[in-house]
């Protein structure tokens, strides 16, 4: 990670932004120089998820860059809230470890009619859930993976996938929708399944702008407070 900068060497290279941002008086005002935000929202929820807050990082994402990474993805949060720049060279790259999420996110993107064709066959009951949670019925393929891991996600409690939400006051989650403002959100975006470190190392360079968030300690192999840090 020698040439990847840290958190504190963004936040002064980028110091003008914040100080923009705040003689802006905070809030979400935006300076003239930070990205512009959508009204879109990921299709699933996503533990840590920034959704609340997605909207005020990206007014603090500066429109410098010639390569946005985000580097702990997620549900995609920021990248979904933020406008894509309309310039050619611009690229953006998501990557997360989890590999059932990483394939949710390539099957939204290229093959999402199967999807919701294969998630319309699916019935929302506490069984169904069970079986798909416990592995007693199991993925044939890569799009019938996605569509159960999107089912834990949109059915449980706080999207952690183990336990069935059906409350008693409310209708369940409607699972059954179209993903195609998010395949079109996430056409030409690079997703990545690496550590954090590979990453960094593999993007590093003078344009790139690293969006990190960071994840709890207990969730990083291998690594200590100071090198998390
Ligand atoms: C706090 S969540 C990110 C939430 C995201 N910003 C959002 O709004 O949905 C942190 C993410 O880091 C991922 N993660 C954990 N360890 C990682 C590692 N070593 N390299 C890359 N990603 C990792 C987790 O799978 C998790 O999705």
């Amino acid at each position: 990670m020698s040439s990847a900068k840290s958190l504190a060497e963004l936040i002064e290279a980028h110091k003008f932004v914040l100080d923009g941002y705040n003689a802006y008086g905070g809030g979400c005002e935006m300076t003239p120089i930070s990205m512009k935000t959508t009204t879109l929202h990921p299709p699933h929820g996503w533990v840590g998820g920034k959704s609340r807050l997605a909207k005020q990082i990206v007014g603090l994402i500066p429109n410098d860059h010639d390569i946005y990474i985000e580097v702990f993805g997620g549900a995609l949060n920021v990248l979904y809230a933020k406008e894509k720049l309309p310039k050619a060279s611009y690229r953006e790259v998501v990557n997360d470890l989890n590999s059932q999420l990483i394939n949710l996110h390539r099957v939204i993107r290229n093959d999402n009619a199967k999807m919701e064709k294969f998630i319309n066959s699916m019935f929302i009951s506490r069984e169904c859930f069970n079986d798909i949670r416990s592995g007693k019925v199991k993925p044939k393929n890569n799009i019938e993976k996605a569509s159960y891991f999107y089912y834990l996600l949109s059915l449980s409690f706080g999207s952690k996938g183990d336990n069935f939400a059906m409350p008693k006051s409310r209708k369940p989650k409607n699972i059954y929708k179209s993903f195609t403002k998010w395949e079109k959100r996430l056409k030409g975006v690079t997703i990545e399944n690496m550590d954090f470190q590979k990453l960094i190392e593999s993007y590093d360079r003078v344009d790139a702008f690293f969006y990190c968030d960071l994840c709890f300690f207990s969730d990083m192999k291998n690594l200590d407070k100071e090198s998390h840090r």
